[in-house]
């Protein structure tokens, strides 16, 4: 048996094996994208050349000490293929993602990419979304607007999420809420309701980004599947 760590490992060096010479990649955030980023340095060490879109300011650091030539979205038309990790996976490849806080960047950098391969160890597997509190990113100011209207409109408590005691703060000065659903039946609906919130940054729903995902096994098996 392979631990949790092991088993991210395993498939960080995996995915790297999907990005050819000349990509633009979106280089995920998360413990398990972090081993991707590793195996990308190691590879570029070794003669691969390609640029990486960063999908937060920590994957852009790890990158950076890695000597990782790195673009600003600003700066790329499209992304290739961007590999990210994943809260959750359900059967269509819906996600959610923003455990890490990166949603909305990641969700940017998803939107330009011509595909999206998730990696995940097979606990991320769910048959309907919503185990895991759905992160929404709002703007600071009047949040408890908004977590009113979360909680008239769906009877849930969404929780302001800290960081050593005070509110965390994104990448992009923004505060999240996790928002425990349970079960998210119509996806689309919540989706577009929760954007439409003023204050609402973004949600950390996924929906028909990822084109493939590699999902690791407790016994060494990585499962590489294409929509
Ligand atoms: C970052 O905001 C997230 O979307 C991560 O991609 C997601 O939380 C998966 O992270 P782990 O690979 O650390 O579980």
């Amino acid at each position: 048996m392979f631990s949790s760590d092991d088993i991210k490992k395993k498939l960080g060096y995996a995915a790297a094996e999907y990005v050819d010479n000349g990509m633009t990649i979106g280089a995920g955030t998360g413990t398990t994208a972090y081993w991707f980023l590793q195996a990308l340095a190691a590879k570029i060490k070794n003669g691969l050349s390609v640029e990486a879109v960063p999908t937060s300011a920590q994957t852009a650091r790890v990158l950076r000490e890695q000597g990782v030539p790195l673009k600003e979205l600003n700066e790329v038309d499209t992304i290739d293929l961007v590999i990210d990790g994943a809260d959750e996976i359900d059967p269509a490849f819906n996600l959610i993602k923003g455990g890490g806080a990166a949603h909305l960047q990641e969700k940017m950098v998803a939107a330009a990419s011509k595909k999206m391969l998730v990696l995940a160890d097979e606990s991320k597997l769910v048959n309907v979304l919503g185990a895991f509190p759905l992160p929404v990113e709002v703007i600071p100011y009047g949040s408890r607007q908004v977590v009113r209207r979360i909680k008239e409109k769906y009877g849930i408590e969404p929780r302001l999420r800290l960081k050593e005691g005070k509110p965390l703060v994104t990448d992009h000065g923004h505060h999240i809420l996790d928002c425990p659903f349970g079960k998210i039946e119509h996806l689309h609906a919540v989706h577009a309701w929760l954007n439409q919130v003023p204050g609402v940054v973004e949600n950390g729903l996924f929906l028909g980004y990822a084109t493939a995902t590699l999902i690791g096994y407790k016994d060494g098996t990585l499962v590489y599947t294409e929509k």
